[in-house]
């Protein structure tokens, strides 16, 4: 009786590897005569492939399962289960479902090779085997197999590195938000005015078509819009009285204080407009750097009229909510002196056309 396992193997005891690590295919002969075994084996050998052998339908069963061969060459007329059998078999267990099964049959008619491929067979050899047959079909199926065995492990890999990197953006922006939680403990601004200015940025960039993969990057700066004012000491950022014009320059140093805190991070370069530039205005009125028009980022544009929006809409500790024809006025009235006149417009008309959140 052939050994169930090959001689390199036994010489060796070493596990064959899992398909994707292989170097050489793997190659399960099933024949319940040894002669039969050994003539398929004497013309593979010289191609140096991984040779495994099983003397009945159970043995090929099992073996599938565990070596997982590249293909199987499967002798149809055996004792107990013959070829068709185990072929069948095979198809109904997920591990070998797909296994390249080839026949070695010596039955040449129709109605046996109609059987062979009801039973889910890949191909066919007569008996007496040719040698070049045999070793053109092998070499056809391994490397197809192996191809497919690429594409599969290249697919999978791509998917878990998609993952990763959904994973990786997932805990991202749950930091980044986490920073503004911190930021609106310190009672700076609630969080909620982050959400709703975050998301008016977001709509306003949608009407004008701001390219959508940089979509993500408009989310984060506008949610980290005053993450700088970390950096304002208590004393006057909770001031509640006036500040003073020395207490101004330092409330206006969170902008370089953002810029100082995100640019070593290199996810959070692309963000950098809002934070650093949100208090520019259009004639070059503002700060920290004085630009003016279309100097400034379009990011930070159109930032500024949501900002000055959502401060005017919302009550305040020292006054309540101006209605948002009052807002309106106060875009229109500064629309090409502190804002970009042709934003101003499209921002109206999208407050407008928007439905009331309450
Ligand atoms: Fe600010």
């Amino acid at each position: 009786m052939t050994s169930y396992v090959n001689e390199s193997q036994m010489a060796s005891s070493k596990p064959i590897p899992e398909r994707s690590l292989r170097t050489t295919s793997v190659i399960l002969i099933v024949d319940d005569d040894h002669n039969g075994r050994e003539i398929l084996a004497a013309l593979l050998r010289p191609y140096h492939y991984e040779l495994l052998f099983a003397s009945d339908g159970y043995q090929a069963l099992a073996m599938a399962q565990v070596h997982t061969p590249d293909v199987i060459l499967l002798d149809v007329m055996m004792p107990g289960m013959d070829g068709y059998e185990v072929c069948q078999q095979l198809r109904s267990i997920p591990i070998t479902a797909e296994m390249p099964v080839v026949l070695i049959t010596a039955l040449d008619d129709r109605d046996s090779r109609l059987q062979g491929l009801r039973s889910g067979a890949d191909d066919f050899i007569s008996k007496p085997v040719d040698a070049m047959e045999l070793q053109v079909r092998v070499r056809t199926i391994t490397r197809l197999n192996r191809y497919r065995l690429l594409v599969d492990e290249r697919r999978r890999a791509e998917q878990i590195a998609l993952q990763a990197a959904a994973e990786l953006t997932h805990a991202y922006d749950r930091t980044l938000e986490g920073w503004v939680r911190a930021l609106a403990l310190r009672d700076v601004e609630t969080e909620a005015h982050s959400q709703r200015v975050t998301a008016l940025t977001i709509q306003l960039a949608e009407q004008i078509g701001y390219p959508q993969e940089r979509m993500t990057h408009l989310w984060r700066g506008a949610l980290l819009h005053d993450i700088g004012k970390i950096g304002i000491p208590d004393a006057i950022l909770l001031k509640p009285g006036k500040l003073t014009d020395g207490e101004m320059d330092v409330i206006r140093k969170h902008p370089e204080y953002a810029y100082n805190l995100l640019y070593p991070i290199a996810y959070l370069h692309p963000v950098l407009n809002i934070p650093y530039a949100h208090h520019e205005r259009w004639d070059g009125s503002g700060y920290p750097r004085g630009l003016r028009g279309d100097a400034i980022p379009l990011e930070a544009r159109m930032f500024a009229l949501v900002d000055v929006w959502d401060a005017l809409c919302s009550d305040r500790p020292y006054r309540k909510a101006m209605s948002t024809a009052y807002a309106e006025r106060e875009l229109q009235d500064h629309a090409g002196i502190l804002y970009d006149p042709e934003l101003v417009p499209i921002f109206i008309q999208m407050m407008h056309q928007r439905k009331p959140t309450s």
